[in-house]
C-alpha cells in the first residue's frame, strides 16, 4: 500500500489570484538565446525579420504571456542605443557580462515586435550598471512617447510610427552583485533606483516598475539590502524582484526535491521585510514581488564568466534536463502560485537555449526540453485562483531543507467553468504516493476530466534532438471520485502531475 497524503478542496478558501503574469519567461541577450534560439534569418521557418517560426509556435505552446528583455548581468552595460536604426549601422560591442561579440541585429524594435506577434507583453531592463537617470527616461521616450519629441521622432523616424507602450520596468538588474558590470551598494542603487524609476514615470506615469532584490538569498547583504533598497524606493516602485536557482549537489537528490521549500521560506522573508518598511513608513501600499529569474541552473558546471573565451553566439548554459529536474520545475512553480496573494510576477530563465525549456540547433532542429512540460500545463490549467490547502501526510527528512512534505501541491479553480485543477508532485524517488482530497463546497460532485503524468522509469532521462519526445506527459488511469465523494490519485515517484477536475454535467 504505498503511503497517503490528504487535502480539503474548498473553493471557498482562496489565497488570491493567480495573476498571468505569473507565467513569464525571459530573452537575455546571452549565448544561444536570441541568436540562433528565437533569430535565426537563415533558418528555413524565419520571418522576413529572421525570427525562427518553429521557435514561435513552440513559445505560443508554452504560453508565457510576458517576457523579461534585454538582461539579465547583459543589460548593466548596454547601450540601447546601439540596438536600434538601420542593423547596417550598428556597432560591434564587446559584452562584459558573458564576454561576448554583441552584434546588435536584435534590439529593441526587433524584439518588441517579436513579442507584439506573439502576444507577449514586455518587461523591460534599464541599464543601471554603467549608466542611469538619462539614458533609462530616454529610452522609456523612445518606446512609449507618440511622437513629437526626439526621442520618439527616432523611434518612427525607425519605421515604428505607433508606441510600444511597455508597462513594465526592471530597475536594472542584480545590483548587490560583485559580477554585475557597475555592481553598487544597497544605499548607492536605492538612490539611483528611486531617481531613475522617477524620471521614467515623468515620461509615462502608467508604467509599473520593480527595484532590484538581492541576487539569491544566500548573498551576505540579504535582506538588509532589500530594507535600505525600499526604504528608498517604496514611493517609487510596485515590486521587488527575487532571483532562485536551484541544481542537485553531490548526490542530495531529496534535498534538490525540496528545492520548493527554499523558494517558499525565500519569499517569506522578503515579504517581512518589505512589510517591516511598509510598516516604519506607516505606508498604505504592499509591496508585490516579481521572481523574475527563477528555475533549475546547473552553475557548479560553468567556468564562470571570466574564463569564457570572447566569441560570437557561444554555447553557454544549455543545461539538458531530467525527469527529475522537471519535477522540481513542476514544485517551484507549485510554490509560485501558493504565493499568489504577494508573487505577481515570475520569470522562467530563460526561454530558448539558455538555461531553457527550449532547445534548437542553428539552422535546424528545435524541441521541447521536460521542463517545458510543467509549465505549458501549468499556464495552460492553472488559472482562476489559488485554493488554500494543507496536506497532511508523510515526510522526508532532507539534508538541506530539513522535514518537507513529500506531496507538494496546489489547487487552483476556474470560477467562470468551475474547473478545478490540481498540480502535485511526489518528491518521494522510492514510492508511490496516495493523493487523497476531500470535494467540499462547490468542489462536491465534481467529476475527473484527466490525470496527467511525467515521470519515467529512468529518473535522469531526457530530451534530446535525437529523441525529442523521450519524457512527455502521459495520461494516468485509475484517478477516480471515491464512494465518499473525495478525489483519489496515485502519484507515481518523482513525478508531475496535473489532476483536472470538473463539475458534472447535469
Ligand atoms: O540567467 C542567467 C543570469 O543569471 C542572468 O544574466 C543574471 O541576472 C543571473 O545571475
Amino acid at each position: 500500500m504505498p503511503h497517503t497524503a490528504r487535502f480539503v478542496i474548498d473553493p471557498e478558501f482562496s489565497v488570491g489570484d493567480v495573476d498571468p503574469r505569473l507565467y513569464g519567461t525571459f530573452v537575455e541577450h546571452m549565448g544561444r538565446c536570441v541568436y540562433t534560439g528565437i533569430h535565426d534569418p537563415g533558418h528555413p521557418t524565419a520571418d522576413a525579420d529572421g525570427f525562427r517560426g518553429d521557435v514561435a509556435e513552440l513559445v505560443r505552446e508554452l504560453g508565457t504571456g510576458l517576457v523579461r528583455y534585454p538582461g539579465g548581468n547583459f543589460v548593466s552595460g548596454y547601450h540601447w542605443e546601439d540596438g536600434v536604426g538601420p542593423v547596417a549601422d550598428r556597432p560591434r560591442r564587446l559584452d562584459l557580462a558573458w564576454r561576448s561579440i554583441e552584434t546588435n541585429r536584435v534590439g529593441t524594435n526587433e524584439f518588441l515586435g517579436w513579442a507584439r506577434q506573439l502576444g507577449l507583453d514586455p518587461m523591460m531592463a534599464v541599464n543601471l550598471g554603467t549608466r542611469g537617470i538619462d539614458a533609462a527616461r530616454a529610452l522609456v521616450e523612445y518606446c512609449n512617447h507618440p511622437g513629437g519629441t526626439a526621442w520618439s521622432d527616432l523611434r518612427v523616424k525607425h519605421g515604428v510610427s505607433d508606441p510600444h507602450g511597455v508597462k513594465l520596468w526592471c530597475l536594472g538588474n542584480e545590483m548587490d552583485g560583485p559580477w554585475q558590470t557597475g555592481h553598487k551598494t544597497a544605499t548607492e542603487y536605492g538612490r539611483l533606483a528611486a531617481e531613475a524609476g522617477k524620471a521614467m514615470r515623468q515620461v509615462d506615469p502608467s508604467i509599473e516598475l520593480v527595484a532590484c532584490g538581492s541576487s539569491n538569498s544566500r548573498m551576505p547583504t540579504f535582506g538588509t539590502w532589500e530594507r535600505e533598497v525600499l526604504e528608498q524606493t517604496y514611493d517609487e516602485v510596485d515590486y521587488l524582484s527575487l532571483h532562485a536557482y536551484y541544481e542537485e549537489f553531490d548526490g542530495d537528490r531529496a534535498s534538490f526535491l525540496a528545492s520548493g521549500a527554499h523558494m517558499d521560506q525565500y519569499i517569506r522573508d522578503v515579504v517581512s521585510t518589505a512589510d517591516h518598511v511598509r510598516a516604519v513608513r506607516g505606508a498604505k501600499k504592499h509591496i508585490k514581488l516579481s521572481f523574475d529569474e527563477w528555475n533549475v541552473w546547473y552553475a557548479a558546471r560553468f567556468p564562470g564568466e571570466r574564463n569564457l573565451e570572447t566569441a560570437e553566439t557561444p554555447r553557454l548554459i544549455e543545461d539538458t534536463y531530467s525527469v527529475t529536474d522537471a519535477a522540481v520545475v513542476g514544485s517551484l512553480l507549485i510554490t509560485l502560485l501558493r504565493n499568489a496573494d504577494r508573487v505577481a510576477i515570475a520569470c522562467l530563465a530563460q526561454l530558448v537555449n539558455v538555461i531553457a525549456p527550449i532547445r534548437t540547433e542553428p539552422g535546424g532542429a528545435s524541441w521541447r526540453q521536460t521542463t517545458f512540460h510543467p509549465f505549458a500545463q501549468a499556464a495552460r490549467f492553472a488559472t482562476g485562483r489559488v485554493l488554500r490547502t494543507d496536506a497532511t501526510g508523510p515526510r522526508i527528512d532532507t539534508p538541506q531543507y530539513g522535514d518537507v512534505s513529500t506531496l507538494d501541491t496546489v489547487v487552483t479553480h476556474d470560477e467562470e467553468s468551475g474547473a478545478l485543477t490540481v498540480l502535485a508532485v511526489n518528491r518521494d524517488q522510492e514510492q508511490p504516493l496516495r493523493l487523497e482530497a476531500a470535494l467540499r463546497g462547490a468542489a462536491a460532485g465534481h467529476r475527473v476530466v484527466e490525470h496527467l503524468v511525467l515521470s519515467d522509469q529512468d529518473p535522469d532521462a531526457v530530451n534530446t534532438e535525437a529523441e525529442p519526445d523521450r519524457v512527455v506527459p502521459r495520461r494516468s488511469s485509475g484517478t477516480h471520485i471515491t464512494a465518499e465523494g473525495a478525489l483519489a490519485a496515485e502519484l507515481p515517484p518523482v513525478s508531475w502531475n496535473v489532476i483536472r477536475l470538473a463539475p458534472q454535467v447535469s
